[in-house]
């Protein structure tokens, strides 16, 4: 059988079983959603968030590409961001890298990888703001690491530098930032940062943000 005939077969299986869990469900999840979580987590196949978090359908708006990036340019990014912090009003953006991230290390290097060189220029960016705390590091395996840890928590960073965040905070909504790192090799999450305001955001980043005027 084609593999992803597999698939579909398997997804009939999981919404009968689903159903006979909870015969609600589905007609629960159709009627709106209300999550408290916004997730930017890298593409990568081996950190399914639902999965990973022992999470369900309807607990966490998604976002996922190569590295788990914050581009300010990117408007599929801010798209999801502004809908997630203005409409769903999430409480919480996780920020999430893994080790052991393709992105990163493709970053690390220096292959010609065409249109895939601008994406991981953004990451080249992180390295260099960091280049002296990471190049300290001589083991291998342990400076790409510390280059993930610091790559998911400039990335939060690269939150607060918004104005749809800064939008948030100024109207008095909850919203914390959050940068984790996920081990695949244990299964578990390691918690780097958390950003609960502005205070700390150099302030170069900083609007003059009007009180409930949303952009
Ligand atoms: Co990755």
């Amino acid at each position: 059988m084609d593999v992803h005939k597999r698939l579909i077969l398997q997804n009939k299986a999981w919404a009968e079983e689903q159903q006979e869990k909870n015969p609600e469900l589905f007609k629960e999840l159709a009627s709106g959603q209300h999550p408290k979580f916004l997730w930017i987590g890298c593409s990568d196949s081996r950190v399914p968030v639902n999965e990973i978090t022992d999470t369900h359908s309807g607990d966490i708006f998604v976002h996922r590409n190569i590295a788990n990036m914050v581009v300010h340019t990117d408007l599929n990014l801010l798209s999801v961001l502004q809908y997630a912090v203005q409409v769903l009003k999430v409480e919480h953006i996780i920020v999430c890298g893994h080790y052991g991230c393709g992105g990163v290390k493709a970053a690390f290097e220096h292959n010609n990888l065409g249109l895939l060189n601008k994406w991981l220029r953004n990451i080249k960016d992180v390295y260099r703001l960091h280049q002296s705390e990471i190049e300290e590091i001589k083991d291998e395996d342990a400076r790409i690491n510390k280059f993930i840890e610091l790559n998911v928590e400039e990335q939060a960073l690269n939150l607060a530098k918004t104005s749809i965040v800064q939008q948030a905070w100024a109207d008095g909504q909850k919203l914390l930032l959050h940068g984790w790192v996920f081990d695949i090799s244990t299964g578990l999450v390691h918690d780097r940062k958390l950003i609960d305001n502005g205070d700390d955001l150099d302030p170069i980043y900083k609007y003059d943000i009007d009180s409930g005027v949303q952009y």
